[in-house]
C-alpha cells in the first residue's frame, strides 16, 4: 500500500459517486446513504493498516472456524469463552515473537509444533501425495493451493499461468484435466479466448490498481499442458455480457 494507491482508490470512488446521478438519474431522489460516506474513510484505513487483505473480515471468519475446533474441557458458559480467548491470544503472541528479528532460539524451535497446531488446513496440506495408480485427479493440492478440474469446481479451476517456459506473460484459462504419473503431475488447461482486437476494455483504465482485464466469454480449443509451478495464481471470472468476461488477478505476491 502506498499513498499513491490510497489516493487513487479515493479518486476512483469520487468519480463513481459523481457518475451515479449522471448514469442512474433516479438516484437523485434517493436519500443519501451513510455507506457511501463510510467508503471514503477506507482511504484512511488503507494508510493506517495497509492492504485490505490484512484487515477485511475473512481472517476473522476463518478465526471463528479455528476457534470452534479448539478442544475445551467442558462447555460451561464463561469458561469456554475464556479458554478460546486465551488460546487465541497465546497463538497471536507466539506469532508476533516469531516475526521479530530478536526472536529467542527456543521459540524458533517450537515453530514446527506451533505450525502443526495453528496453521490452517490449507497451509499444512503442502502438496498432494502421488496416486496409488497413475491417472486423473479431480483436484490437486500444490504447495498449499488447491486446484480443481472445471467439472469438479469451476472457481478452483480458473488460473493465470505461463503456457510455456519461454512465455513472457501469463494468460488465463480453466483447468480441464489433472494427470498424475508417479510423482509428476501436470495440468491440461483450456485457454480463455482473448477479447477480439479493436474492442474496448473498460477495465484497462484501472490497471494496475484493480488488476482486471476483459476477455471473450468463449473458451478456445487450444490447451496447454503445464507443470503446477507454471501457475501464477488463481483468478476470478465474471461474464458481464453475452460475449465478454472480466478476469481478476488474484495473485498476492
Ligand atoms: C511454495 O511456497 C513457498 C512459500 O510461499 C515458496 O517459498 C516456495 O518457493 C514454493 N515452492 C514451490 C515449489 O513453488
Ligand atoms: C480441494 O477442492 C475440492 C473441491 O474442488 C474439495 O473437494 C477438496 O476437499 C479440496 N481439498 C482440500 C485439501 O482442501
Ligand atoms: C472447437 O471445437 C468444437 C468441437 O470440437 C468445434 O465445434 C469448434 O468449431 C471449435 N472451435 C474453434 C474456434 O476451433
Ligand atoms: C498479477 O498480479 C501479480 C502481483 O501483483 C503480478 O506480478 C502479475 O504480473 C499480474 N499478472 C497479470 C497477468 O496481470
Amino acid at each position: 500500500m502506498t499513498v499513491e494507491r490510497a489516493t487513487t482508490y479515493r479518486n476512483f470512488l469520487k468519480s463513481w459517486v459523481e457518475g451515479l446521478t449522471v448514469h442512474h438519474p433516479h438516484t437523485l431522489n434517493h436519500a443519501k446513504r451513510p455507506n457511501v460516506h463510510v467508503a471514503f474513510h477506507i482511504y484512511d484505513f488503507l494508510l493506517l493498516f495497509g492492504p485490505v487483505i490484512s484487515w477485511w473480515c475473512f481472517p476473522f471468519e476463518r478465526i471463528i472456524g479455528f476457534l470452534q475446533k479448539i478442544n475445551t474441557a467442558n462447555h460451561i458458559g464463561g469458561e469456554l469463552e475464556g479458554t478460546l480467548t486465551k488460546s487465541f491470544l497465546r497463538g497471536a503472541n507466539l506469532r508476533r515473537w516469531l516475526r521479530r528479528s530478536d526472536c529467542p532460539e527456543i521459540i524458533k524451535q517450537f515453530k514446527a509444533i506451533f505450525d502443526r497446531a495453528f496453521a490452517p488446513q490449507s497451509e499444512r496440506a503442502g502438496t498432494s501425495p502421488p496416486l496409488v495408480r497413475d491417472g486423473n485427479r479431480a483436484h490437486y493440492m500444490f504447495n498449499g493451493t488447491n486446484f480443481s478440474c472445471a467439472s469438479m469446481h469451476l472457481g478452483n479451476s480458473l488460473v493465470l499461468y505461463y503456457p510455456s517456459t519461454s512465455a513472457s506473460a501469463p494468460i488465463t484459462g480453466s483447468i480441464k484435466k489433472i494427470i498424475s504419473r508417479g510423482d509428476k503431475t501436470s495440468f491440461i488447461i483450456r485457454r480463455q479466448a482473448p477479447l477480439p482486437t479493436g474492442q474496448f476494455d473498460p477495465f484497462l483504465r484501472y490497471y494496475p490498481y484493480f488488476p482486471a482485464q476483459t476477455y471473450s466469454s468463449k473458451m478456445q480449443n487450444t490447451t496447454d499442458t503445464v507443470h503446477p509451478s507454471m501457475i501464477l495464481s488463481h483468478c476470478a471470472r465474471f461474464e458481464f455480457s453475452e460475449d465478454r468476461a472480466v478476469v481478476l488477478n488474484l495473485s498476492r505476491s
